[in-house]
């Protein structure tokens, strides 16, 4: 594609080679944005750099090194006109913050903390979070509203909820920030052109990943963890919304955010809850032939149901989600195919 113009103050995208900085730098470039990318490759391959160069016709200047580098941090902003701040940059793993929470203290909180620090210094007030709907911990009804309480019983979800007060108090402390708390559905699919998507390290602990890794025949069977919840049939139900939607969320923020006044918080999902079966149904579908699944029993800590609400991103970013389930599959198979090297 012909590389578009790109102008005005750069965006600085920390975490931008991972899944979901990746696709939101293809939309950022298309909207217009000068970008830099700021990942220390902790969760990323340089290769995702090649694949963006291909997708968007033009180079994407990126740092590698730490959001929790405070000199370096101070040398992006003394050396670049940054506009605005999407912060993606952290850890994500919910199984895995209790097994090591300095650690997702260290990266979540102390490197957004930093990374705060340096913008009120460099007299940049425009951010926008990476929050997730781990917030709401186990809701009381869904839809879930941004005003319903928070509560969580991971660490990697006490992290974000800390991030989020974090910026409320920042924001109730100081006129003129505006900050955008996007709090995230369950994110799946890829860009269409297949060159780039999540690409977990190990055993996949989310759903899609997993599923796409049986139907590329690299694992026997899903186990459909808990049958017996109080949902149509029995399965966990979440909000999966496209990534490329997700991202497309990301520049209706920015192009919000002066409207935006003090740290805002914002469901970014689709509104629709589907099973672990629909999933199963809607992937078999996509690949042609049913996928092997198991039930077996509950995973600790996981809820029954949860879906957003999500008519203040409408309302608020003149957002909404475009894409359903069988783009979501489609899109997500085709990452898979070319990144297993299926024909
Ligand atoms: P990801 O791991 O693919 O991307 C995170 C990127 O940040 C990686 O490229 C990694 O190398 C980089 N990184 C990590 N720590 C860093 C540090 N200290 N300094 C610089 N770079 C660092 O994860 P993702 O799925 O793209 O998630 C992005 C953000 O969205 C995260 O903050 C995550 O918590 C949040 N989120 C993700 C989901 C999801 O299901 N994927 C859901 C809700 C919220
Ligand atoms: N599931 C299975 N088998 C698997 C993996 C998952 O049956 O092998 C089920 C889960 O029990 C759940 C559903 O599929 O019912 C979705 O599970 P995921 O692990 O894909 O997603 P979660 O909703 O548990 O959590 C994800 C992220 C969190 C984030 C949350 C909300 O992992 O970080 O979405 O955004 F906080």
């Amino acid at each position: 594609m012909p590389a578009p113009k790109t102008s005005g103050p750069t965006i600085l995208v920390t975490g931008g080679a991972g899944f979901i900085g990746s696709h939101t730098v293809v939309e950022l470039v298309a909207a217009g944005h000068p970008v830099l990318i700021l990942d220390n490759f902790s969760n990323a391959k340089p290769e995702v750099l090649d694949r963006l160069a291909r997708i968007t016709g033009q180079a994407i200047p990126c740092i590698t090194g730490d959001v929790r580098d405070r000199a370096l941090l101070e040398r992006v902003f003394a050396d670049h006109t940054i506009g605005a701040v999407i912060h993606f940059a952290g850890l994500k793993a919910v199984g895995e913050s209790t097994e090591v929470p300095l650690s997702y203290y260290q990266n979540n909180v102390a490197g957004s903390l930093q990374l705060l620090e340096v913008m009120q210094a460099a007299g940049c007030r425009n951010l926008v979070f990476s929050s997730s709907a781990t917030v709401y911990g186990d809701p009381h009804a869904v839809p879930i509203r941004e005003d319903f309480p928070l509560g969580t019983t991971n660490a990697y979800g006490r992290t974000k909820i800390m991030v989020e007060d974090i910026c409320r108090d920042l924001a109730a402390s100081e006129r003129g920030w505006h900050i955008a708390l996007l709090r995230y559905f369950n994110p799946v699919g890829a860009h269409p052109s297949g060159l780039i998507g999540e690409e977990p390290q190990g055993v996949p602990n989310n759903l899609m990943p997993y599923l796409l890794q049986v139907a590329a025949g690299q694992r026997e069977c899903l186990s459909v963890f808990g049958s017996d919840y109080p949902t149509p049939d029995g399965t966990g139900v979440r909000d999966y919304i496209h990534v490329m939607d997700l991202a497309r969320g990301h520049t209706a923020a920015l192009a919000a955010l002066p409207g935006l006044d003090g740290a805002v918080p914002v469901n970014l999902g689709t509104g629709q809850g589907y099973s672990v079966l629909d999933m199963v149904k809607a992937l078999s579908a996509v690949v042609g032939r049913p996928l092997p699944y198991t039930l077996t029993a509950r995973r600790p800590g996981d809820i029954a149901c949860c879906y957003s609400d999500p008519s203040r991103a409408e309302a608020m970013l003149g957002w909404k989600a475009r894409f359903g389930l069988e783009t979501m599959c489609r899109d997500g198979w085709a990452w898979q195919r070319s990144n297993s090297g299926l024909s």
